[in-house]
């Protein structure tokens, strides 16, 4: 139990980033900025075969080129996720060459002679070599509800389609990257991580050692929307060859390495029918999706969640199936998964609509549940109606002739398109050091990650109010292993989790000050009862009598105390994850502008309203909310990572083939917030936004592109080809 705290001033305010004049001017430190005078620089050799054995590798020839240390052939000492001698994948790592010059080992990887016994991969989800088999996590086992298949053929307006969605790499721009160091037996990594513990773990388990004797630091992350949720072999690789060579080494993958040796969006195929009667009401929904998988750490991607509970519907079955084949292992992106799902789901709601002669957004009001049927379970808080409401409201979607192909301007045809979007709020422990300074400055540190959303900011908001400190006073920091544990930067999970961590930690500090005012006779406040204390601007003062207090540092001065230190774990009631059904919800509007004659589609604008629960942040929130669109317009429009089938070779393994938007695809953007809090999910009352905001956006624009041509693409992305 904590005392009230004074109004918040910080928290809900649009504060500039903390860490933007280090970012801006080049101070934050990447892995890859970190060295040592006898750094030595490691570059992978990466398998030319998709499949088979390696027959033998000479590397006399790398050997003797001037500067390299070591090439490294045998990865005996390092486990890795799967038999080095076996080729998983095209472009698996085979071999790392050790130089004293970045220059000398990448010229000397190539001199690397690699033999291969080649087998012919299978890499494409529709060969008929290919084995689907069901998922083994609970999340994507075989769900029915009702008995849909005879209520879909019962249904009198039914929209029944397949979907293909095309792989997709995080690109980033900072690569994946890792500085290693052995001091006897302890290893310190500076990671590119977005999970501190996770990458300590990983490391040890690696090296088979107990995690207490690895560091990881991690203070700033270049981006990465979920590649550096996982420790990838590269990394445990370049702590590997730092042992070898008994220096420390610096190894980053090449843009090229990196779609081969980290995960990725998985490729993955649906089919997804919805029923429903004239009126619009929902009677079935049928589900079925097969998702690219590698033969060895599978990873299910959640797919189906979406269309089991968006939606009313008394009937609905859904299946996954996990298609095993010869590629390195996809991953978490952006949405994972959820984005996946909510592109089939929201693609057929808008067919249906069409097919209805209904306006989509008076579809889904008609088809809103009032619990989430598919785990049984009342909602913490759902808005996603008053979002439609408003949304609608601003984009002006009004003025959209639901007619396709009907508004024209030259050669463009204009169109509008709407969809949801929804994303779990999660949360899980996390355990915060607040120290408060003799000085009345704070120290507040959690091994957190910070891969852009704005989490130093964010949190020094929140530890800001429950301190009762100014922003500038308070000093967050994140990032080491050597910091209490924090969770993995990935699920939109870490303001519920590391803010809730924050606050409590803080909030114990702060009450450990006014407790010990009030029994003070020294302090002003003696006699006072806690609930009568409140804190701001460093002051514990009496409430409703500010000329009756004390600083922090005061007290500390005082009470001998030195600084005073408070350490406490923060864990979400499990018990609501079984009573209530916790996401967050929007609605995405786009328009676009598709040339009839070159098949050409720009996005005009996209708007977005969200239910997100509680706002830190605003500035932070929109950014991230157009930062989601950004990614969205990519999906739908732009990215798809190709493999030419015939040995499993990523054919645009680079950012000239691999195509992301730049500015000039962008246009207007915009988001908006509903205001509210979410307090079941957690203290903050925040839902998470990371992957909500990316989620709706590629069938908004999809259904935009539906209005404006007539033609409903569903496969990702939406080229020009799908559009003449
Ligand atoms: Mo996110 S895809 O969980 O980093």
């Amino acid at each position: 139990m904590t005392y009230p705290a004074a109004a918040p001033r910080f928290t809900g305010q649009p504060v500039t980033r903390v860490d933007g004049r280090l970012k801006v001017t080049g101070a934050a430190t990447y892995a890859g900025d970190n060295g040592f005078a006898d750094l030595a620089h490691g570059v992978l050799v990466c398998s030319t075969v998709g499949g088979g054995r390696v027959a033998g590798i000479d590397s006399a020839a790398a050997q003797r080129h001037p500067g390299v240390i070591r090439v490294i052939t045998d990865f005996g000492g390092v486990t890795l996720p799967y038999d080095p001698r076996q080729i998983a994948a095209f472009g698996q790592p085979v071999a790392v060459v050790v130089a004293d010059t970045l220059e000398a080992a990448v010229h000397a990887a190539g001199l690397v002679d690699v033999r291969y016994d080649a087998t012919e991969p299978t890499t494409d989800i529709d060969s008929p070599r290919a084995v689907a088999e069901p998922g083994s996590s609970a999340r994507v086992a075989d769900y029915e509800r009702g008995d849909a298949d005879t209520a879909l053929r019962a249904a009198a307006v039914v929209t029944d389609m397949e979907y293909s969605l095309a792989r997709n790499n995080h690109n980033p721009m900072e690569l994946p990257a890792t500085v290693a160091r052995w001091d006897g037996d302890r290893l310190t990594v500076w990671d590119k991580t977005q999970g501190i513990t996770s990458s300590q773990r990983a490391y040890a388990k690696a090296f088979g050692m107990t995690p207490d004797r690895v560091d990881v630091i991690s203070p700033f992350v270049g981006g990465a929307f979920g590649s550096a949720g996982k420790t990838w072999p590269n990394a445990l690789l370049a702590a590997f060859a730092a042992r070898q060579v008994g220096r420390p080494v610096k190894l980053t993958l090449s843009r090229k390495q990196f779609y081969s040796v980290v995960g990725y969006r998985p490729v993955s195929k649906h089919r997804l029918a919805i029923g429903a009667d004239r009126s619009g009401r929902i009677g079935a929904i049928v589900h079925e999706a097969r998702v690219e998988n590698s033969r060895y750490d599978g990873f299910e991607d959640n797919v189906t969640e979406v269309p089991r509970f968006l939606y009313s519907s008394p009937n609905m079955r859904s299946v996954y199936r996990s298609v095993h084949l010869d590629v390195n292992p996809p991953t978490y992106m952006r949405g994972p998964g959820t984005t996946s799902g909510a592109f089939t789901m929201e693609s057929a709601m808008d067919d249906l609509a069409f097919r209805l002669g209904m306006d989509p957004i008076e579809l889904r009001r008609r088809n809103e549940p009032s619990r989430d049927e598919s785990e049984d379970l009342p909602f913490s808080t759902r808005r996603l109606t008053e979002c439609f409401a408003r949304g609608a409201d601003v984009f002006g979607w009004s003025r959209r002739n639901p007619a396709p192909r009907s508004t024209r301007e030259g050669d463009l045809l204009i169109g509008m398109g709407t969809a949801a979007a929804t994303y779990h709020a999660l949360a899980s422990p996390c355990t915060v050091s607040v120290r408060m300074n003799p000085d009345g400055t704070a120290d507040v540190a959690t091994g957190a990650s910070d891969m852009g959303p704005g989490t130093y900011t964010s949190m020094t908001q929140v530890a800001a109010d429950a301190l009762g400190l100014p922003m500038q006073r308070v000093r967050f920091s994140l990032g080491d292993s050597r910091m209490p544990q924090a969770p993995i930067h990935g699920g939109s999970q870490t303001m519920a989790s590391v803010g809730s961590g924050v606050m409590n930690a803080a909030a114990m500090l702060r009450d450990r000050f006014i407790r010990t005012a009030v029994v003070d006779p020294g302090s002003p406040l003696s006699g006072l009862r806690p609930d009568q204390v409140t804190v701001a601007d460093g002051r514990v003062y009496a409430t409703g009598d500010p000329r009756r207090g004390e600083y922090y540092r005061d007290m500390l001065r005082r009470k001998g105390w030195g600084p005073l230190d408070a350490e406490e774990t923060w864990t979400p009631n499990d018990a609501e994850y079984e009573r209530f059904s916790m996401h967050g919800y929007g609605a995405v509007f786009a328009e676009v502008a598709v040339d009839e004659r070159l098949g050409t589609t720009r996005v005009r604008r996209v708007f977005a309203v969200y239910d997100a629960g509680r706002i830190i942040n605003p500035m932070l929130a929109h950014s991230q909310a157009i930062g989601g669109m950004v990614g969205g317009i990519g999906m739908a429009l732009l990215e798809a990572t190709e493999l030419d089938h015939r040995d499993g070779r990523i054919v645009n393994a680079n950012m000239a083939d691999y195509l992301v938007p730049v500015n000039a695809d962008i246009t207007a953007l915009d988001a908006e917030f509903l205001a509210g809090e979410d307090l079941v999910t957690d203290p903050l009352g925040v839902k998470g936004l990371a992957e909500l905001v990316f989620v709706g956006v590629p069938a908004a624009v999809a259904n935009a592109v539906f209005n404006a041509t007539g033609r409903r693409v569903t496969d990702l992305p939406i080229t020009l080809d799908k559009l003449l």
